[in-house]
């Protein structure tokens, strides 16, 4: 592959992708972007990918691809969560050939419950996210002799002002400690909460790319490992950024939640909520329950590439994100009645 040809980033307008492209082009690289919708500017283009035929612009020389479309949501059935996160990896290794750079951006969540990648059945993983992703390494070992798999955990915005192009999922955490959705923080006591920056994964992908394919297929590991927060401290940061921004705007502080053990949680306060709350407070805490399985990660993730400390980047980015929801940051929490 010629050095001088182009990259290609797939999910390109999302937190992560938009992160990459952006570092890529700092270091001087012609990027072009996909995405299903498509972006501003000619380098970025609408492909759904795993479902359409790609367009004839994206048939030519990639100096490397880097793979970050994906649908992050963790309650998909499993044929569409199949669709999203194994299919598009499929159509983009049919686009590119082994002489290609392939970058796979994968989440530290896929090796499940058991540790690694291996397990085929969704028994082993706790969603159907978890399991794409899983899957969709395996089909990169099988179909690809060179290759580099970038996992990391929860990504937060950039380290500087905690900006991010696009809001994932864990937003429903600052969104439901306002409304007061959140009854209490069940975590075990040791849990750790790995967060990197999507200037992280920016920065790693762009090194990857500057050194060319490796001679395997590489796994890197980006996050804090043994140095993560614990859950109850990144809660305190979470709660810490939106008082910061609410004793800015006049509005009354949020009050810690009471702390239980997901033992606690699933022996006392569920049975007693199934039986007492109301159908929208039964809702909220089955929404809630999809989250405990990620507070309760008490083994470090096993990193390769261990980078700096995220408390103030998760700061910054919880402040950032009430300034940008002010209709749900401005809520006050109700107290859980039954
Ligand atoms: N965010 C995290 O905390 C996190 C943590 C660990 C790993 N990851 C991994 O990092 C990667 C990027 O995640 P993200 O958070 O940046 O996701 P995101 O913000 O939800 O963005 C997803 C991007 O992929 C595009 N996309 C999704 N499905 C597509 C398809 N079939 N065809 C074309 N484009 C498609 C979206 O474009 P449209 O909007 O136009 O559909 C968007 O550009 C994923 O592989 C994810 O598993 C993310």
């Amino acid at each position: 592959m010629t050095a001088d040809a182009p990259v290609l980033v797939t999910g390109a307008t999302g937190a992560v992708g938009s992160a990459v492209r952006r570092a890529l082009e700092a270091a001087g690289h012609t990027v072009h972007g996909v995405s299903r919708k498509g972006g501003p500017g000619p380098g970025q283009h609408a492909w759904h990918v795993g479902q359409e035929e790609p367009p004839d612009t994206l048939r030519r020389p990639w100096r490397a691809v880097v793979h970050c479309a994906a649908d992050t949501r963790w309650n998909l059935p499993d044929d569409e969560a199949a669709r999203a996160n194994v299919d598009t990896l499929r159509a983009v290794l049919a686009l590119t050939d082994a002489g290609t750079h392939l970058v796979h951006l994968s989440s530290s969540f896929a090796t499940g419950l058991e540790g690694d990648v291996t397990a085929a059945s969704p028994d082993a993983y706790r969603n159907s996210y978890e399991w794409s992703k899983a899957a969709a390494e395996r089909l990169l070992h099988a179909e690809r002799d060179r290759a580099d798999i970038v996992r990391f955990p929860i990504a937060m915005g950039a380290r500087a002002d905690g900006s991010l192009d696009r809001y994932s999922g864990f937003f429903w955490l600052p969104a439901a400690l306002c409304s007061g959705a959140v009854p209490a923080l069940v975590a075990e006591d040791k849990a750790l909460l790995d967060i990197v920056s999507t200037d992280d994964v920016a920065a790693h992908v762009t090194r990857l790319v500057a050194g060319g394919p490796p001679d395997g297929v590489r796994l890197s590991v980006l996050g804090r490992g043994d140095r993560a927060q614990r859950v109850t401290e990144a809660f305190d940061t979470v709660r810490e950024a939106l008082n910061d921004w609410r004793a800015e705007h006049g509005l009354p502080l949020l009050d810690g939640l009471p702390y239980v053990t997901p033992e606690q949680w699933n022996r006392f306060y569920l049975p007693f909520a199934e039986e007492y709350l109301d159908r929208t407070q039964l809702l909220r805490v089955t929404a809630f329950r999809a989250y405990q399985g990620y507070l309760s990660v008490t083994e470090p993730f096993a990193v390769t590439d261990q980078v700096e400390d995220t408390t103030g980047t998760l700061f910054r980015s919880i402040r950032l994100w009430a300034s940008t929801h002010q209709t749900a940051a401005r809520r006050t929490p109700r107290p859980w009645r039954a």
